[in-house]
């Protein structure tokens, strides 16, 4: 694979600046925006009133910690406008969550919060190994899901020629690759694969396509997976991260020279890792849930949202700013297993193991009487679809997720085909035990 190592001077100078020099900036626009939410959402007003705050207390960075968290049920408490901090006349944009119970949270942006968005993705496209004119094949869904535009207006603004393909009707994605001859691709990971299949089911070799990159988020996924990727297409796979409530994808982006975990885009989003039980604040190396105070965001302002997903901070590398490690999952996704805690990743990891299963997978959780079971429904490949063939895969797998994750589980090794098929997040576990 080629070397895609940006020229320096093509990066924003923030992205190479020093350590000081981003905390002043930080230091300087937290200020500004606390301020903001402070004066002109009820709902913030409220919360800093409650904890007995006042945006003037912010003396330094680790001040924030005195400040109240904000968590998805405060965005559906004030569904659909009541925590935004301009009038509605001034949003150019609204945006929902992907949840699929009950009604959507709901995001919205005025015009500097669409163009610092742009640019916050053209500069993750560039980290990526992207490069003004080059074609991008956009496969994220369009629509409330912030994928399909957020990518949409960064490559643009970045100089690519995008393809606005969006998810689903994969057979159509795989001719459009093939006839348009697009250099970089993002989509999600899990969607990747079926486009995968779809390239060897039409009979084309993923190895000639024209794809150089992938740039890959919305949903957990392992370097297992990435290598798994990059071997199937010969081409750079890399980690995009983001969520609606924040901006949408791009807060974080991987580098292409280094794969190395996501730099947090910290001129606007200030990243803190909590204790997910005590709210207690961890240094930086250490697990736990994510948040985020954002820096720049007019219309939607966020202070010390709690993600949910779990990661640590770590220095930075192919730029100043500070990374977070590849996601592990959500704690909301988390299995306790009779005790053992349990990611769907770990899972992942475990299967890309095995030469005769193919990556695609669900956990599926059954109760009888008192006993827990999680049941791992995976395909074979192709070319171990014979029954003994199966039961030496099933063995092999359960033995890997014994030793290495802990837990004992069944495994149901399927047709190729046999998983259901996401044409965005895959939803990977589905819980059948009865509701306490
Ligand atoms: O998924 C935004 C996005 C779109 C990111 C396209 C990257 C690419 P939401 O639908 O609000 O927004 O979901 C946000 O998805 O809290 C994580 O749990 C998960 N997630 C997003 N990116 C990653 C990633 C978009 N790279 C939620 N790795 C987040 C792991 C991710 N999980």
């Amino acid at each position: 694979m080629e070397d895609l190592t940006p020229n320096p001077k093509d990066l924003d100078p923030i992205e190479t600046a020093s350590r000081d020099e981003i905390e002043a900036l930080q230091f300087h626009r937290m200020k500004r925006s606390l301020k903001h939410a402070f004066e002109n959402s009820p709902f913030y007003r409220n919360q800093f009133i409650k904890a007995d705050v006042h945006p003037e207390d912010l003396k330094s960075l680790r001040d924030i910690a005195k400040f109240p968290f904000t968590v998805k049920q405060d965005l559906r408490d004030c569904y659909p406008f009541g925590m935004f901090a301009v009038p509605q006349s001034k949003l150019v944009r609204i945006h929902g969550s992907s949840g699929t119970t009950g009604k959507p949270t709901v995001v919205g942006y005025t015009q500097a919060d669409i163009d610092h968005w742009a640019n916050l993705i053209a500069r993750s496209i560039r980290a990526a190994g992207g490069r003004p004119g080059d074609m991008l094949h956009n496969a994220y869904g369009y629509g409330l899901f912030t994928g399909g535009l957020g990518a949409h207006y960064g490559a643009e603004k970045l100089g690519c020629t995008v393809v606005p393909m969006s998810g689903g009707m994969t057979e159509r994605q795989v001719t459009l690759i093939h006839d348009f001859k697009p250099r970089i691709i993002m989509v999600t990971p899990s969607y990747m694969l079926s486009i995968l299949d779809e390239f060897r089911r039409q009979g084309l070799d993923p190895r000639q396509s024209s794809l150089q990159v992938g740039i890959f988020g919305a949903e957990p996924w392992t370097n297992a997976m990435r290598q798994e990727i990059e071997d199937a297409f010969d081409m750079h796979a890399v980690d995009i991260y983001g969520l609606s409530e924040v901006m949408g994808p791009g807060v974080a982006q991987e580098c292409v020279e280094t794969k190395d975990g996501l730099h947090v885009w910290e001129d606007h989003f200030y990243p803190e890792i909590i204790d997910p039980v005590t709210g207690e604040v961890l240094p930086d190396g250490e697990m736990g849930e994510l948040v985020f105070t954002t820096l720049t965001k007019e219309g939607l302002p966020m202070v010390r949202y709690r993600t949910r997903d779990l990661t640590r901070l770590l220095p930075g590398t192919a730029r100043s700013m500070r990374r977070i490690e590849k996601i592990t999952g959500r704690c909301d996704d988390m299995i306790i297993l009779r005790g053992v805690n349990v990611f769907p990743t770990q899972i992942e990891e475990q299967i890309l193991k095995c030469a005769g299963l193919a990556p695609h997978f669900q956990i599926e959780l059954t109760r009888s009487g008192r006993m827990d079971t999680m049941t791992v429904h995976v395909e074979c490949a192709e070319d171990h679809a014979a029954v003994d063939a199966r039961a030496i895969s099933a063995k092999e797998l359960s033995h890997h997720i014994k030793s290495v994750v802990g837990v004992s589980t069944r495994i149901e090794v399927r047709d190729p085909g046999g998983i259901a098929r996401s044409e965005g997040k895959a939803k990977r576990v589905i819980d059948n035990r009865p509701k306490e």
